[in-house]
């Protein structure tokens, strides 16, 4: 897949079964996803009223950390709560406290047009919390070469849908660097009226690359996990080289 390109939307579904498959094979991804879900979790701020909701949940994992969450996605499997685009969701203005979007951001055509519809879901001081590939030097490697997406550094980030898109037009699209060219490597500067960018925390995660992810084979057996972890806190003063992940909280301004 290059850069732009657009392949049938089911491809998401098709990438879901597979997912599933591989969660219950490796219990390694899970306890990895596991401590990502807390720091998304510790994220969420209780005083805010309203619905807490995941979107594109895929096979809602999440719900092991925060059961509360509203797992959607755009296919209704029958394992989520319910479906939802993030283009057009079906939620009350201001009923949605806190939107998670866990390695969906970079699936967003048009990250502008979405993030309007977000602002209109959520309430006065709701948050967004984005959790994304890093491309840091290492990260824009390992991406490039061992996920099928794009990274996507050098492609026209298309912040707006054409005015006669609907949400039902929705293809496969992915640029596994659009988080951190909008919010790490200040992109995204002039483009967030409205919110606040309140957190953009680099992860590195060698522990999180060396278990294949869900589409690549484990390396080294979980007795080599420990030592890949110590050398994560080494790695850490780093992040710019390092990171694996990118974690990004947008708060909706009060006006
Ligand atoms: C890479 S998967 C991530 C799934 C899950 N969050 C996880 O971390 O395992 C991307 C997910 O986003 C969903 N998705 C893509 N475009 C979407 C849209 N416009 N609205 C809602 N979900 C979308 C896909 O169906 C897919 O489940």
């Amino acid at each position: 897949m290059k850069a732009g390109d657009a392949l049938p939307v089911g491809q998401h579904n098709i990438e879901i079964q597979r997912n599933r498959e591989a969660w219950e094979r490796k219990p390694l991804l899970q306890e990895i996803y596991r401590g990502f879900y807390r720091r998304i979790a510790a994220r969420i701020k209780p005083e805010v009223p309203g619905l807490v909701v995941e979107l594109g949940s895929g096979i809602g994992g999440i719900k092991q950390v925060i059961p509360h969450c509203v797992t959607t996605d755009l296919f209704p499997n029958p394992w989520l709560d319910r479906q939802e685009n993030a283009y057009r969701l079906t939620f009350a203005d201001g009923s949605v406290s806190h939107l998670i979007l866990f390695d969906v951001w970079h699936h967003l055509r048009y990250p502008g047009t979405a993030l309007r519809e977000f602002s209109r879901v959520l309430a006065p001081g709701g948050r967004l919390i984005l959790f994304e590939p890093a491309a840091s030097w290492v990260g824009r490697v390992v991406y490039h070469f061992c996920h099928h997406e794009p990274v996507g550094l050098k492609s026209a980030i298309t912040w707006n849908a054409p005015p006669d898109f609907s949400a039902d037009q929705s293809d496969y699209y992915a640029a596994q660097g659009s988080a951190t060219r909008l919010f790490w490597g200040g992109e995204g500067r002039g483009r967030l009226a409205g919110w606040r960018l309140a957190e953009v925390a680099p992860i590195v995660s060698f522990e999180y690359f060396t278990s294949g992810g869900f589409s690549g084979p484990q390396l080294g057996g979980r007795f080599l996990h420990p030592l890949v972890r110590g050398f994560d806190r080494l790695a850490a003063v780093c992040p710019r080289i390092f990171a694996a992940r990118l974690l990004v909280v947008l708060d909706k301004e009060k006006t």
